[in-house]
């Protein structure tokens, strides 16, 4: 990524932040119309409260965009609870498709084609530390992940009690 891309992220995250939980709300819509089966894996979720930790999670990631590759090893063990989840490889394309259309619809004219780009190929980064194709590792239980996890994804995760 370069800096021009880094510093468009930021300037459209931060577009997006005062209103996330609207936008929240829009992405999951647009989620289920694309795949209507990964209902299934948030039938037990409060979308609102996985919507703020998505966010937050996303928020925290857009922060350390400079250094990115520091958190790729923590990026590895998310990617391993998701597969816990029951989330599997072909899920991040369609993850990918309602983000990126979700920031369209929120950001109006500010979604140029630079912008575009610029989130594609951070969703990329993100997500091709987390898939979890040739890993060899079985997924992890939850607890076990979590005392893997560096303090700032440790953050981006619920509360105890918030779950
Ligand atoms: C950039 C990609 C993604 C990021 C940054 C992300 C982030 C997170 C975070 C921070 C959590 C909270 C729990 C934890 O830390 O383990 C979570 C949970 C979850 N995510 Fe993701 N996620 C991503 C992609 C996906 C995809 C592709 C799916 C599949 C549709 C998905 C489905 C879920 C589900 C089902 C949960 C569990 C909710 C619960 O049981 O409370 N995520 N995700």
């Amino acid at each position: 990524m370069t800096p021009a891309q880094v510093s468009l992220i930021r300037e459209t995250w931060r577009q997006v932040v005062p209103r996330a939980d609207q936008v929240a709300a829009l992405f999951y819509k647009r989620l289920f119309e694309i795949d209507p089966s990964l209902r299934e894996l948030f039938t037990e979720v409060d979308l609102a409260a996985q919507g703020r930790r998505l966010a937050k999670a996303l928020g925290d990631l857009v922060a350390a965009l400079d250094s990115i590759e520091d958190f790729v090893p923590a990026l590895e063990v998310l990617g391993r609870r998701h597969v816990g989840y029951g989330v599997r490889d072909q899920h991040y394309d369609s993850v990918g498709e309602a983000l990126l259309w979700t920031l369209e619809t929120g950001l109006g004219p500010a979604w140029t084609g630079e912008a575009a780009e610029a989130w594609g190929a951070a969703y990329r980064l993100v997500v091709g530390a987390m898939r979890c194709d040739g890993l060899p590792q079985a997924p992890l239980p939850p607890s076990e992940a979590a005392a893997q996890l560096p303090t700032w994804l440790c953050l981006a995760t619920a509360a105890p009690g918030d779950r």
